[in-house]
């Protein structure tokens, strides 16, 4: 499977254009992990773009990614990228977070959703205006992006960097690095400033 074919699984599962926004900056984060951590690129970045493609047709953490990953293999997705996405729900699937990918995809989940709402907030829409101290600001007002659990996102940040930093990755470091990854790719994102009301 390649990016466009991966590309093309969300298109015809996932309607909702805050979901693919979701996944495309997952994926955004996780390409660049990859490149941090001399993972394989490729791989990285879809076990972002794929990780929810399930959720509006299995919309429950008993289903969801498990029930979805007939049909990634149908399509050839790779062991490795399934793998990885099995490991985002433990809880459901079993599959425990082992390896450096696995531990980058949670690490990147959550964590974009309040770059995506600080971004959303601004005027002009791009999360290139966006900075790790506005999104400091934000993770205190709790009842700003509620549904980012902000224990989850240091909890498997935490994980994430004694698994592949020794340690040493801390929390607003790692919130940098997913900014950096999304301003990257802010047009993918519609993040660019074009959601902007005309002045
Ligand atoms: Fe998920
Ligand atoms: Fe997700």
């Amino acid at each position: 499977m390649d990016r466009a074919a991966a590309w093309q699984v969300v298109q015809e599962h996932v309607k909702a254009e805050g979901l693919r926004r979701h996944m495309l900056a997952v994926e955004a984060a996780m390409r660049f992990y990859a490149e941090k951590l001399g993972g394989d690129v490729e791989s990285w970045g879809m076990a972002g773009l794929l990780h929810d493609y399930d959720w509006e047709i299995h919309p429950t953490l008993e289903a969801h990614p498990q029930d979805g990953v007939p049909l990634l293999r149908e399509r050839g997705c790779d062991e490795d990228v399934v793998r990885a996405i099995l490991s985002h729900n433990t809880e459901g699937t079993g599959v425990e977070r082992e390896r450096p990918i696995d531990f980058a995809l949670l690490a990147s989940d959550e964590i974009t959703g309040l770059i995506i709402a600080a971004s959303l907030v601004r005027p002009s829409k791009d999360v290139r205006d966006v900075e790790v101290k506005s999104i400091k600001k934000r993770w205190k007002e709790k009842t700003f992006a509620a549904g980012v659990d902000r224990d989850h996102v240091e909890a498997v940040t935490a994980d994430f960097s004694r698994a592949c930093f020794a340690g040493q990755l801390e929390l607003w470091e790692h919130v940098g690095n997913v900014l950096a990854a999304m301003q990257g790719a802010a047009a993918t994102l519609d993040l660019d400033g074009r959601m902007a009301a005309p002045a």
